[in-house]
């Protein structure tokens, strides 16, 4: 028998592989290929910063010209696939996005590019899901970029105001090394199973309120609360209860995730006095003071998109459209060095029984 070597359970602090995509620094910082992603959220586009996640280093203007027109191509939808939509009438939008990157008829060999034909659909796949479950004429948008048109998508373009904090909001939700989807989408590259197969495990895994589900939980309780008195009270009986508060606590930052605090300074400039964002910061001082516990994204990006006029169903696919690049280069990054991810248990049942 090969030595065993036992780690903590749900592999907290247990370095399983190397990557080159992204890390958090010793200050604290998310890093994405060496560049700070706030940094890449205040001054780049969400098609440059894919670029620089996918391809390991910015873009030149050629190149970004390139890729932003390849993403606008591929975004558009099979019509074979919004037939299968109409029928379906699915009213889980992050169901459906499953379902139909599962399905879909896609026309590349070249994995590279069925991967950025995957990348480009999660907004149109969404808004399409909507309009076909209520029965609608399916919405298509002229506005150019990937997180402009599907703000313009998924608010039936009334207003591109806040364009802006919605692509930073995106950049910020591009990548975070092994993080639980992007560990599943690797464990299935690691058995060299294809990338569409490998993005459904990982779309899945996001799909929890312990990681991407997160986001549209929040709301949830934010909307009860109207004081500071009326935040500790909730933060009382939930941690008297033992049960989690959505959108706080995470697995890396345990004082502070750069990527809540930069949506909430968004959100400070923008909407001070919503009154949402007031009582996010009320939960998130009272538990910090009580439990030494910090907001993580989710809190403030459900606070954002609300205030943006965006539909809680489609908080998680606005995640899944921009961790999709991420899972992009993790896919690369695991198949062209590749060990098959198999690891074993400590078995505590019986043995030895007889029939
Ligand atoms: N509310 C209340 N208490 C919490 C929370 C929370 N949200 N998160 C952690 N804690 C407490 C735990 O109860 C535990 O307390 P104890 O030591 O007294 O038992 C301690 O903090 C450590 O928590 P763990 O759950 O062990 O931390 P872990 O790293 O395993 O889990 C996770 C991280 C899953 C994110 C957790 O904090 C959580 O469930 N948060 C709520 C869900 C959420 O917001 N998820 C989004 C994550 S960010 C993202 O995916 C983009």
């Amino acid at each position: 028998m090969p030595e065993i070597v036992k780690v903590a359970k749900g592999l907290e602090n247990v370095v399983v592989d190397k990557t080159a995509i992204a890390t958090t620094s010793s200050a604290g910082d998310l890093l994405y290929r060496g560049y700070k992603a706030i940094d890449l959220a205040e001054k780049k586009s969400f098609e440059d910063t894919a670029f620089l996640i996918v391809n390991g280093k910015l873009p030149t203007d050629g190149e970004a010209s390139r890729f932003a027109s390849s993403i606008q191509e591929n975004m558009q939808i099979d019509p074979s696939v919004r037939e299968i939509m109409k029928i379906n009438r699915e009213s889980d939008v992050m169901r459906n996005i499953r379902s139909m990157i599962s399905l879909y008829p896609y026309r590349e060999k070249d994995t590279r590019k069925l991967f950025l034909k995957m990348d480009s659909i999660i907004p149109q796949l969404s808004s399409d899901t909507m309009k076909a479950f209520k029965g609608e004429p399916f919405q298509d948008s002229s506005v150019k970029g990937y997180s402009a048109k599907f703000y313009s998508l998924i608010t039936g373009g009334k207003t591109m105001d806040h364009a802006a904090s919605f692509q930073k909001l995106m950049i910020l939700y591009m990548e975070h090394e092994f993080n639980a989807s992007t560990f599943a989408l690797r464990v299935a590259a690691s058995t060299l199973a294809d990338p569409v197969s490998a993005v459904c495990a990982a779309l899945a895994t996001l799909k929890g309120p312990l990681h991407g589900g997160a986001n549209s939980e929040v709301l949830e309780y934010l909307g009860s609360i109207n004081s500071r008195e009326e935040a500790r009270k909730y933060v009382d009986e939930k941690v008297q209860k033992s049960e989690k508060i959505m959108g706080f606590g995470h697995r890396v930052y345990k004082k502070r995730d750069p990527r809540a605090q930069f949506v909430k300074g968004e959100l400070k400039k923008i909407a001070p006095d919503y009154p949402l964002f007031q009582a996010a910061e009320a939960v998130e001082d009272y538990l910090w003071e009580k439990k030494n516990l910090p907001a993580n994204v989710d809190l403030y990006a459900a606070i954002l998109m609300k205030y943006l006029g965006i539909e809680e169903s489609f908080y998680l696919p606005v995640f899944a459209a921009s961790r999709i690049y991420g899972w992009n280069a993790h896919y690369f990054e695991q198949v062209e060095n590749n060990k098959i991810i198999r690891p074993a248990a400590e078995y505590i049942g019986p043995e030895n029984l007889t029939l």
